[in-house]
């Protein structure tokens, strides 16, 4: 007999260490080293079971078109996943607890559904009434789905022999447990070992399955980032609770394009794609405001034009307020200190506060100049022009960079109809065949002041 061996594994990063460690050599956190026995070693026969043995094929020989893709109901979703789910692929979604995962996963899988072959919702997280619940406010209620509240993977994979569902969604991999394991759910090796099983299914049945994984808080551990390397495509649902937008964000996808984004909306029936997310954000503008200006965004593929806010006001404070929400607040700092050194604006006395309307969060350096140009109309307490667009990177000498993918931000600020745009010298060139916008350049955040303040 094989003797039960511990291993002592870090729950953060999914380290292996045979002794126990205060701080995990591999991804330096501490206090995460978590004994766990071993289930002495399984044959690991049908690991990777191909139909007829293991024989190599030639390349020209394998039939692409063989694989379709199965469209869910949701354009957005199909659109983020590369054009639908390919059969016995395996999708990890991630997001905080509370932000539509089960949601939308329930909208997702409830097309693909039949008499024959019903769609299969695992949930170890809700019970078949909960769900029922969901699906009636989802409008879903009649649709070929089959519940299942069970947590061991075993008997899970046991009853999928008997059903043969089309689609699979496990909910949540956090509540997943096999017998072998002596860890809690939850813990690094159980969800690891639980979504290998699922994977390996899906492998073996061609069926598509959809695995939820929440991302949890600092300091709690196993979250989906542990499970990234093991599936097809990994996609993270972001968005501020507070706010009824959600972005589902592909960081990793074999089947299709990362950085690919989906916008939705959460309502009372549930989740709404947004087409046309530029639209929405605008909405709500507010026009001839000091401090707000239009900024042409990347997401993904896609443009995305977003409204910065910017308030300066005189501080009573010893050291004033700097928050910027939807911004990297480092970034904000130096473009703070940038305008104070090159331009003589003064903001050491002034609170400043910085706002990406609609609870979006940008990261991109393209927005810079969009964050300068907010703040310095806020300080000025000069309005912009309402139909002006800007973007562009500004670096620590004040200069205005050239960014990527200027042509589609321009098209996307004339689809709605703005008119102006304020953008890097450098990529002018690049803009062809836009004529109802007009377009400057500039080199410098002097320059891009001359502009915007005639100064
Ligand atoms: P849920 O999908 O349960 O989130 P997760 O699985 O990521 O934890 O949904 C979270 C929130 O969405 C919940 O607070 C209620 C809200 N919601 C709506 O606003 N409209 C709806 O139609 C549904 C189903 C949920
Ligand atoms: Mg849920």
């Amino acid at each position: 007999m094989a003797q039960q061996k511990s291993i002592y594994v870090c729950q953060s990063c999914g380290y292996r260490s045979p002794r126990w460690l205060g701080r995990c050599t591999d991804c330096g956190a501490w206090n995460t080293l978590v004994e766990e026995r071993l289930a002495p070693a399984r044959s690991r026969k049908g690991h990777h079971a191909s139909p007829d043995g293991c024989t190599p094929v030639p390349l020209a020989n394998v039939d692409v078109a063989a694989t379709p893709r199965q469209r869910t109901a949701i354009a957005e979703f199909d659109r983020v996943l590369g054009g639908g789910l390919v059969p016995g692929s395996v999708v990890l979604i991630g997001g905080d607890p509370g932000i539509g995962k089960s949601t939308l996963v329930l909208q997702a899988v409830a097309a693909l559904g039949n008499e024959e072959r019903p769609a299969l919702y695992v949930s170890g997280e809700e019970s078949p009434e909960q769900i029922k619940m969901r699906a009636e406010r989802l409008g879903l209620a009649d649709k070929a789905v089959w519940l299942l509240a069970a947590t061991e993977v075993e008997t899970i994979l046991e009853r999928l022999r008997s059903i043969r569902p089309a689609v699979l969604a496990i909910d949540s991999i956090q509540t997943m447990w096999v017998g072998e394991l002596e860890s809690a759910p939850g813990n690094v090796s159980q969800v690891r070992e639980c979504a290998a099983r699922f994977v390996r299914w899906a492998k073996e049945t061609y069926v598509p399955t959809l695995i939820v994984g929440h991302v949890t808080k600092e300091g709690a551990f196993a979250g989906p980032r542990v499970l990234e390397h093991m599936v097809d495509t990994v996609l993270y649902f972001e968005g501020d609770r507070s706010h009824a937008f959600r972005i589902l964000r592909s960081v990793k996808n074999r089947f299709g394009s990362t950085n690919e984004i989906g916008v939705f909306e959460m309502t009372e029936r549930g989740l709404e794609p947004v087409g046309n997310p530029s639209a929405h954000f605008l909405a709500e503008r507010p026009r001839g405001a000091a401090g707000s200006v239009v900024a042409a965004c990347i997401e993904g593929t896609r443009p995305v034009l977003i409204e910065v806010q910017a308030l300066v006001s005189p501080s009573v404070l010893a050291n004033p307020r700097r928050t910027s929400l939807g911004f990297d607040p480092n970034r904000t700092s130096m473009l703070i200190a940038v305008l104070e050194k090159k331009l003589g604006i003064q903001l050491f006395g002034q609170d400043v506060f910085l706002n990406a309307a609609g609870g979006m969060r940008i990261s991109e350096p393209a927005a810079d100049l969009a964050v300068a140009a907010a703040l310095g109309s806020s300080f000025l307490e000069r309005p912009l022009d309402p139909e002006l667009v800007v973007f562009g990177e500004v670096g620590l000498a004040g200069e205005v960079r050239g960014i990527q993918h200027a042509l589609l931000r321009v098209q996307e600020a004339a689809r709605l109809g703005l008119r102006r745009c304020l953008m890097p010298q450098t990529n002018l060139r690049q803009i062809d065949g836009v004529p109802e916008i007009e377009r400057v350049g500039v080199a410098s955040l002097n320059e891009a002041w001359e502009v915007l303040f005639g100064r």
